[in-house]
């Protein structure tokens, strides 16, 4: 068996987050045309122009490995967002719509803070210190994205409660 290495993880878990992002910048628009609060239309709208962005980053960091920047299929943001879709489909026309797709966003920005931090830790083992700081970059946003998300479902809890 080849030995591959931390060096060929990274590479691979690259691959992975970069093929994650695609998709991400496929569903985003379409999340942001079924929501229903033009707060979450905003948020999701905000997002997509960020993860052009985080694309970039991660173009900037294939270069810097001298690979060419390629996906490789990620089963795992391919569930997350399925869920997503059912949960537009089955719940068109329910105030229980945007709840639903605040949730499925949020378990998008997991997957990708898990990802993101991980490839942070391993640029830094690998002494990457400018990749690290491009992931750190992405990290931040990722995060502050959950928090804006988190605020939005708590806000609309409250106003159904009300
Ligand atoms: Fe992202």
């Amino acid at each position: 068996m080849a030995d591959k290495d931390l060096s060929a993880l990274f590479l691979d878990t690259l691959k992975d987050i970069y093929y994650a992002e695609k998709q991400i910048l496929k569903a985003l628009p379409k999340m942001a045309k079924a929501a229903q609060s033009d707060e979450l239309r905003a948020a999701f709208e905000k997002h997509h122009t960020e993860t052009e962005g985080q694309v970039e980053r991660l173009d900037e960091i294939f270069e810097m490995l001298d690979k060419p920047a390629r996906g490789k299929k990620c089963d795992a943001i391919e569930g997350i967002l399925d869920e997503g879709k059912e949960i537009m489909d089955e719940y068109k026309g329910s105030s229980a719509l945007d709840p639903g797709m605040l949730a499925a966003a949020q378990a998008v920005e997991h997957y990708e803070i898990s990802r993101y931090g991980t490839l942070k830790a391993w640029a830094e083992k690998l002494g990457m210190p400018k990749a690290a700081k491009l992931l750190e970059q992405t990290l931040a946003e990722e995060k502050k994205t959950d928090d804006a998300l988190s605020k939005l479902a708590l806000d609309a809890i409250n106003a159904e409660a009300a």
